[in-house]
């Protein structure tokens, strides 16, 4: 297999609004990044993937973008941003963009020309279309609710399109113009030296046509513009024009709504390096069931959907958690009494796996869901939109449409400011109100406790990382699954030269097993006290087979 930089380190995602705030005035900040890029060193990290840092007006956190080549002032400038790239090379470490061109902020130059003036060229970079009588242009309906159009202001029967909320506008990429401004921010960051972009809802870009969709309660319209021949067109263009002429880059794709069929064309067609499947982060979201009870994770929701892309597809980003997920200690460990296990047991799980490692801040903390965020306190405008709906479509109070939604899809769980210490606020800042609340957890669940403490979720994590980093089995070697039933997973990691056995416990029971621990070393697990050929509640080995 071909070895490249990004296929070997570990990539770590910041939500920089929540990293580390150094001027305190309640969103991080890129000084604060660079503050702790010693951190990120020590827990063994090569790349960091930047969630948006653009100018933004925030209505999506950064998702976004009014100006392409500008940085958010609440983050800082520009020179911060090269000061930042500078400060990670020195440590050996490469920087990831994140790339949002599905649509930009109804606050970009481009949108707002094209609102001013209907003979702009800038009308043409996006979609702009008349109702159909009284009805929008289509049935379409947008990933965060209600229609995909929203009424253009002062003009009669006129309509522009957003999949996501109003604020988002989606680009044409029928426009060759468009094309071009995208290929212009690409080069102007990779010459900058950043080594890759993570490419927003990338398999969304192209509509081939705005006919009415088929009937679906979620994202009516998809087959109109999701993985089309267009989009794959537009990648492989990218890869042509821009990419090809630059050492080392990547793209990686968000991609839902997949096959390990199509995923792998992307791969195949050189129109993405890997890409995200959804299908464990989704496996209890967008479903009506639990709007009555709190949905319950099982170990195989997880083994599952993991396995078939291992299995199926050459390379992937291999992740549990993103800025859009709930943690994956309060959805596939054990908050209570195996919480460090469970964490340990999910590090494990996680850093074995082939592909690109891809880890969340807060992750390598251990760091759970909210206990009581409340809708007033929740700022995402995602889980907001899908109360209203909630509440609209089924008729049910507020009250349970937020418990349904704060259950399954808030994302503000993952976006909590990060816990440094046990000081105001965490450590993110040094008093002022951050803009969104500190997780209730942050006297106990922080990095100062985790590094005075050898047994801690921070340390196993180190560990595992620094293993993987080591092992070309782990980075290069294929996959096979061995078994896995309902609470537990072996799966073989080989190459030529060495084949890794990994066992997962995802449940609080007991395993005797004669064979267990037969013809076999373990190399690293997340009990001290492993029992031979007994498996404990969340234990996790890696075994080198004799
Ligand atoms: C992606 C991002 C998410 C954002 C959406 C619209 O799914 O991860 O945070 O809201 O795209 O840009």
């Amino acid at each position: 297999m071909e070895k490249r930089a990004y296929k070997e380190r570990i990539i770590y995602q910041i939500y920089p609004l929540s990293f580390k705030d150094s001027n305190n005035d309640g969103y991080g900040d890129l000084k604060g990044i660079i503050e702790k890029l010693d951190y990120l060193k020590d827990l063994g990290i090569g790349m960091i993937w930047l969630s948006p840092i653009y100018a933004s007006p925030l209505k999506d956190n950064g998702y976004d973008i009014s100006d392409y080549y500008k940085i958010n002032p609440l983050f800082g400038t520009m020179d911060d941003f090269d000061t930042l790239i500078k400060e990670a090379k020195k440590r050996d470490i490469k920087i990831v963009m994140d790339l949002v061109i599905n649509h930009t902020s109804d606050q970009h130059l481009w949108f707002q020309e094209a609102l001013k003036n209907k003979d702009s060229k800038y009308r043409n970079y996006y979609y702009f279309r008349k109702g159909n009588g009284k009805k929008p242009p289509n049935n379409w309906n947008s990933a965060f609710s209600g229609s995909c159009w929203e009424r253009v202001p002062n003009e009669e029967n006129m309509y522009y399109l957003h999949l996501f909320t109003k604020e988002q506008p989606d680009l044409n990429y029928h426009n060759e113009e468009v094309i071009k401004e995208v290929e212009n921010i690409l080069k102007f960051y990779l010459d900058k030296g950043v080594a890759g972009f993570r490419c927003d809802v990338i398999n969304q870009i192209y509509k081939t046509s705005l006919d009415n969709g088929k009937f679906s309660l979620f994202s009516r319209g998809r087959e109109h513009y999701e993985n089309q021949e267009g989009n794959f067109k537009i990648l492989e263009r990218f890869r042509k024009d821009v990419l090809d002429n630059y050492d080392d880059v990547f793209l990686v794709g968000e991609t839902s709504a997949l096959t390990p069929k199509i995923g792998q064309e992307y791969i195949d067609r050189r129109a993405l390096d890997m890409f995200f499947e959804f299908d464990h982060a989704f496996c209890k979201s967008f479903k009506l069931i639990p709007i009555f009870k709190k949905p319950f994770y099982k170990p195989k929701d997880l083994f599952k959907p993991i396995f078939k892309w291992q299995k199926e597809v050459s390379w992937i980003g291999a992740y549990l958690e993103n800025h859009d997920q709930l943690r994956s200690v309060s959805r596939f460990g054990n908050e209570n009494k195996f919480y460090k296990e469970s964490a340990k047991a999910l590090s494990l799980f996680l850093l074995s796996l082939k592909g690109t490692i891809f880890l969340y801040e807060g992750e390598e903390i251990g760091t759970l869901n909210y206990k009581n965020l409340t809708y007033e306190e929740t700022n995402d405008c995602m889980a907001k939109n899908a109360v209203d709906s909630a509440m609209k479509i089924l008729h049910v109070s507020k009250n349970r449409a937020f418990k349904w939604v704060n259950n399954t899809v808030n994302r503000d769980h993952a976006r909590a400011p990060f816990e440094w210490d046990d000081s105001i606020n965490g450590g993110f800042n040094d008093g002022h109100k951050p803009w969104l609340k500190i997780n209730e957890h942050y006297k106990e669940i922080n990095v100062k406790n985790e590094e005075n403490d050898a047994n801690s979720i921070l340390n196993f994590y180190k560990q595992m990382i620094k293993f993987r980093n080591n092992s070309e089995t782990l980075k290069y070697g294929n996959f096979k699954e061995v078994s896995s039933n309902n609470y537990v997973a072996k799966f073989l990691r080989k190459t030529d030269k060495e084949s890794l056995l990994i066992v997962v416990n995802l449940s609080k029971k007991f395993f005797k097993d004669k064979k267990l621990d037969e013809s076999k070393e373990i190399l690293i697990s997340n009990y001290n006290n492993h029992e031979k050929n007994l498996l404990k509640p969340f234990e996790a080995i890696i075994y080198k087979i004799k």
